[in-house]
């Protein structure tokens, strides 16, 4: 059974906003293919838009480009081994999803692939075709257009980590495959 709500779009920065590493999802309708990003950040809230890098080496940003759209998955603990693989090798030499027998379902606007097993949260963006920056960086802007999270670790627009949940608080990578899980939360109370 899945745990996954509709996220409102004017909260869908939130599922980004504290620097989780991500996966990127694509296809072309044909071809599809998923990579783990560490850069990643909202740029605007309404309409929502972000941003993300995607390397110029990279079988995503074909079928991003070739696509006009690209889907978000915000991996929890328990799919650390599978966030370093699929950031670990290329698309190119084959599909992803069947290596590592990763379950998708299409996403509801853009039938983009989203992974809901060991992830918190997806979202759809379509790409805001930027040919200049495009060509001159690495950086993609997307507005969002759908998105969703598992109501267990993200409720009401609000992140809840803790003790009930350890498998699904978000990732930060550390470089050189090393991860830190997000932790408890602490609020911060006025001075
Ligand atoms: C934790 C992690 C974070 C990464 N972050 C980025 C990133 O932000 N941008 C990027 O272009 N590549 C990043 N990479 C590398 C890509 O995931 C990697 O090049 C991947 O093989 C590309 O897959 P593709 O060719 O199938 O698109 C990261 C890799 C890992 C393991």
């Amino acid at each position: 059974m899945s745990h996954f709500l509709p996220v409102a779009l004017e909260h869908a920065s939130r599922l980004l906003n504290h620097g989780p590493t991500i996966l990127i999802t694509s296809t072309d309708g044909t071809r599809r293919n998923v990579m783990a990003a560490a850069w990643s950040t909202p740029v605007e809230f309404t309409p929502p838009r972000i941003a993300v890098v995607i390397d110029k080496s990279t079988f995503t940003r074909e079928l991003v480009i070739s696509s006009g759209k690209f889907g978000i998955c915000v991996p929890g603990a328990a799919a650390i081994d599978m966030t370093y693989a699929v950031g670990s090798i290329s698309g190119k030499e084959g599909d992803k999803f069947e290596r590592y027998g990763l379950a998708s379902a299409n996403g509801p606007v853009l039938g983009l692939p989203v992974i809901e097993e060991g992830c918190a949260a997806w979202l759809e963006c379509r790409l805001i075709r930027e040919q200049h920056t495009e060509e001159a960086y690495d950086t993609f802007f997307g507005e969002v257009v759908a998105a969703a999270a598992d109501r267990r670790v993200f409720d009401n627009g609000h992140w809840l980590f803790d003790a009930s949940n350890p498998g699904l608080h978000t990732i930060h990578h550390l470089g050189a495959g090393k991860f830190a899980p997000a932790s408890s939360i602490v609020s911060a109370k006025p001075l």
